[in-house]
């Protein structure tokens, strides 16, 4: 897969008016991952030597996430069309004379695979290889105009006839061939067109021009989609979370409604884990084989042991690890805290900034309070510990190795290991009295009735 000299230029200096958002459009997330990163991911898996992100003047954000991947970035002052923008990240590639791969920023859902077909195609035969697509509804893509297997223009849309715009074969916005080639064309692009840009896709018709030739490569029309939208960018979601699922399955992950379970970029889960309807793994996740998550548990920057049992209707919040056979039930949120193996906290409970250990049992309805309005502190439970119900633990405190909380208590010392701790009202018994309070309410009742 890997071409000895490639460089990378990646577009994302536009405007992306049409999104109707403040967030710049390549940041615009995908299975929570900025269209940009799954880009650069790319580009860093065909191993391109080189990879330049031409970014728009004072957009930090997205020239952050270039370098965080190592890529360069320049800045393009105007967004005069993508020509113009391919042609600014000319100077970041002097002397560069390997194959230079055209991305779009907001094109998110590409593979390395396609584009190494694409690549491929580049040879004795044809100087330029496009990638292209066919699309249900062509409106707004650049339209291929081929004669057999040979690309002899891109119209844009707005610029199309009647009778190009019925050709369903469109542009993906992604082109590879020499670098001296594309750059040397570039410079003959001109902008009299409906937009007044300087189009890429200008370089297809020049380049025949000079008595070069021009491929085209097929992939599908959900790789290929271009985001935007917000509509667009839903539909790129949409696409993506099947891909996940669908790749997680071939791996062994046994899903109930796979249509239902939200999963993010990095969501990691092993062969022989079983995920209910309705769950929603947001970044950060790693569960382990045969572990189980049931139906309505949302689940962020949390691992999850082998054989562990979460839900229906558990939280898990960035910071919890649950190790081997843990279990984690209904209306339980865990955040910042280890259950080690073992462990039980199965009903409406908050454990936050808390070690349980092997083997603790945390009764319905226990709460860590780790917060005091100021300040979070940690609760140590032991192994072995019972925990009874609707205790409250006030942090920082210790509860020991096997050592027993009475329900209801609220424990604000220490406990030791193989110790009780209880606070709690005295209960008193009145014989009969259940009666004579029944008649009381029942005369108060009639009472508010007459008056
Ligand atoms: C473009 C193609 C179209 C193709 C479609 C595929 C052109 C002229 N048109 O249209 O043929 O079918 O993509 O999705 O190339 N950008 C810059 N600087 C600019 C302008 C754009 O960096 O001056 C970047 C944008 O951030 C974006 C990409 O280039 O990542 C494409 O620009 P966009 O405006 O979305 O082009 P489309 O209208 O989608
Ligand atoms: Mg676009």
């Amino acid at each position: 897969m890997t071409q000895s000299r490639l460089a990378v230029v990646i577009l994302a200096a536009g405007q992306g008016t049409r999104m109707k958002s403040a967030l710049p459009k390549v940041l615009h997330p995908v299975g929570g991952r900025p269209m940009l990163g799954h880009v650069l991911n790319v580009a860093a898996a065909l191993g391109a030597v080189e990879t330049v992100v031409v970014v728009a003047p004072g957009a930090s954000e997205v020239e952050a996430l270039a370098k965080a991947h190592g890529a360069t970035t320049v800045v393009q002052d105007r967004q005069l069309g993508t020509g113009h923008a391919v042609a600014t990240a000319q100077s970041a590639l002097a002397g560069f004379d390997g194959t230079l791969l055209v991305l779009f920023g907001d094109s998110p859902l590409v593979t390395a695979d396609t584009l190494s077909r694409l690549i491929a195609r580049l040879g004795k035969e044809s100087e330029i290889a496009a990638l292209g697509f066919r699309a249900e509804d062509p409106t707004g893509y650049g339209r291929m105009v081929c004669d057999g297997d040979r690309l002899l223009a891109i119209v844009e849309h707005k610029d199309a006839t009647a009778e190009e715009r019925r050709l369903d074969l469109c542009f993906a916005g992604i082109l590879a061939g020499k670098a001296e080639t594309l750059f040397g064309l570039l410079t003959r692009v001109e902008n009299h067109n409906a937009q007044g840009e300087f189009y890429l896709t200008d370089v297809i018709a020049l380049a025949r021009g000079h008595g070069l030739d021009a491929s085209v490569a097929e992939g599908s029309a959900e790789e290929m989609m271009g985001v935007n939208s917000q509509g667009q960018l839903a539909q790129a979601e949409a696409a993506y979370q099947v891909r996940r699922r669908n790749e997680l399955m071939e791996a062994g992950v046994s899903f109930a409604a796979p249509e239902t379970v939200f999963l993010s970029a990095d969501t990691v889960i092993e062969a022989g884990a079983r995920i209910g309807p309705y769950v929603v793994f947001g970044p950060g996740v790693v569960i382990r084989a045969r572990a189980e998550i049931k139906a309505f548990s949302h689940i962020e920057g949390a691992d999850v042991g082998p054989g562990a049992l979460v839900g229906p209707f558990a939280r898990l919040r960035p910071g919890a690890k649950l190790e081997e056979d843990v279990h984690v039930g209904n209306f339980v949120e865990v955040k910042n805290a280890t259950l080690e193996k073992g462990a039980k906290a199965n009903h409406l409970t908050y454990l936050g900034d808390a070690r349980i250990g092997a083997g603790a049992n945390i009764g319905a309805g226990t709460i860590t309070c780790n917060y005091d309005g100021f300040g979070k502190y940690h609760t140590d439970i032991g192994a072995g510990a019972f925990i009874g119900s609707n205790a409250a633990l006030v942090a920082p405190v210790k509860i020991g190795d096997r050592a027993i909380v009475g329900a209801g208590s609220v424990i604000t010392k220490d406990v030791d290991a193989d110790a009780l701790g209880v606070t709690r009202g005295e209960q008193k018994i009145q014989a009969g009295a259940a009666p004579r309070l029944r008649a009381a309410y029942k005369a108060r009742k009639e009472k508010t009735k007459k008056g």
